[in-house]
């Protein structure tokens, strides 16, 4: 059963048609790829569905509920999580700083939440930084827990942006490009523990400019092209159509290709 379902989504920008009735949808538990040349429409197709941009026409349904027009942190509330194309990371913070600064309903954001209800306040950082480790032990970043996060390498920045995605117990995540920049031994790692946290029941839907990787762990692909979506199927129907190779005709930036 699909949980997001994008339908008919079409956007201008001053005269520039960026989105031209683009629709898709993601089935529970999969990892469901987005691919297309530069510019063809995937990350503002993204910001779309988390609300981020809105659209001149169409919805975006995500667990049988319309959430096209709902304010992003609304649509993080019903469980949908979203770690952008750059990491928007605190560099001068610790790891564990970044993902306790991501969780949710805190209990001591307010002040006189913080004067009147220490005792819980302490109690649920205690459990927060458990949760945290547990992520981090996940992602395999313990050894970097207390490091600050302007430290880290690129590919390592990508997981603490995913790890702060999974502090809000989302159903699913949406992820602009988590290997670029990464190099391929850390980038196929990536990957692996998404492959992994699918196998638990997330769901992803993932921009990817490495076609190589995501052919081998998407269980759907879809294709953009010019602010359309012209394309999609299992990674095999994908790749055995000569539409997939007409769009990335003259296209060799930033894109590497499988084989
Ligand atoms: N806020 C904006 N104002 C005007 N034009 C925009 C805006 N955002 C995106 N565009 C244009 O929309 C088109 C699609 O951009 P988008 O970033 O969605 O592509 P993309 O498929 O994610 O590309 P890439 O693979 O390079 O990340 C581009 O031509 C871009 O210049
Ligand atoms: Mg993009």
């Amino acid at each position: 059963m699909a949980i997001l379902a994008v339908e008919g989504i079409s956007k201008s920008f001053g005269g520039l048609q960026v989105l031209q009735s683009a629709s898709l949808e993601v089935a529970e538990g999969t990892i469901t790829g987005l691919v297309g040349p530069n510019g063809s429409g995937k990350t503002t197709l993204l910001n779309t569905i988390y609300g981020l941009i809105k659209p001149d026409e169409g919805t975006v349904i995500f667990r049988g509920q319309k959430i096209s027009g709902l304010a992003p942190y609304r649509i993080y509330d019903a469980g949908l999580a979203f770690s952008f194309q750059l990491p928007r990371l605190f560099f001068q913070l610790t790891v564990l700083d970044n993902l306790l600064l991501a969780a949710r309903n805190q209990v001591g954001t307010s002040f006189s939440g913080a004067l009147f209800r220490r005792r819980r306040w302490r109690r649920q950082e205690a459990e927060l930084a458990r949760k945290a480790l547990q992520i981090l032990e996940l992602l395999g970043l313990v050894p970097l827990a207390l490091h600050a996060t302007g430290e880290l390498s690129g590919g390592q920045r990508k997981l603490v942006e995913i790890g702060r995605a999974l502090m809000s117990d989302p159903v699913m995540i949406l992820l602009d490009e988590p290997a670029a920049g990464v190099n391929p031994v850390l980038g196929r790692k990536i990957y692996q523990k998404l492959r992994a946290l699918r196998d638990q029941g997330l769901t992803f839907l993932i921009i990817e400019h490495k076609l190589e990787m995501l052919l081998d762990f998407a269980d759907r692909i879809y294709m953009m092209d010019a602010g359309q979506v012209v394309l999609s199927g299992t990674p095999k129907e994908v790749i055995e159509n000569p539409v997939f190779y007409a769009t990335y005709v003259g296209e060799t930036k930033n894109v590497t290709f499988p084989g």
